[in-house]
């Protein structure tokens, strides 16, 4: 029914678990922003202080083109639940930080019941780091 609370945990960069519960319909990313939680852009803000525009989390506003709300899920059963990420969810993904197999964009993945006690990791690195990565080679 409307309003009923789904279980949600996050496991910050310190491997600290902080679990939440939401309403059906939230996405990652606001949860995460309305928790306080840190996410890779501000820790890249914090490594690289004049990079502005891709440091803050949710740089985008949630529209599916920055790759700062980057987060992993945890379960890769609980991954196959959810919707399949869009093309455009997959072109940002490829260029977030320490990609893996369950990884996904925080705001394009809205909560249901079937993902009641989603267990989802925020990635340590940052995008930034990367794209030196990738000048150097
Ligand atoms: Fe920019 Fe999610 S907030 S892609």
């Amino acid at each position: 029914k409307a309003g009923e609370e789904i279980n949600i945990t996050f496991i910050d960069k310190d491997g600290t678990k902080i679990d939440l519960q939401v309403a059906e319909g939230d996405n990652l990313l606001d949860i995460a922003q309305a928790n306080d939680l840190e996410m890779e852009g501000e820790l890249s803000q914090s490594r690289a202080p004049d990079i502005k525009l891709t440091s803050h989390p949710g740089a985008c506003g949630g529209s599916c083109a920055c790759s700062t709300c980057h987060v992993i899920v945890d379960d890769p059963d609980t991954f196959d639940k959810m919707e399949e990420p869009s093309d455009d969810e997959n072109d940002m993904l490829d260029l977030a930080f320490g990609l893996t197999e369950t990884s996904r964009l925080g705001c394009q993945v809205l909560m249901t019941k079937e993902l009641d006690g989603l267990v989802v990791r925020l990635p340590t690195m940052t995008r930034n780091l990367q794209a030196s990565d990738f000048e150097s080679k």
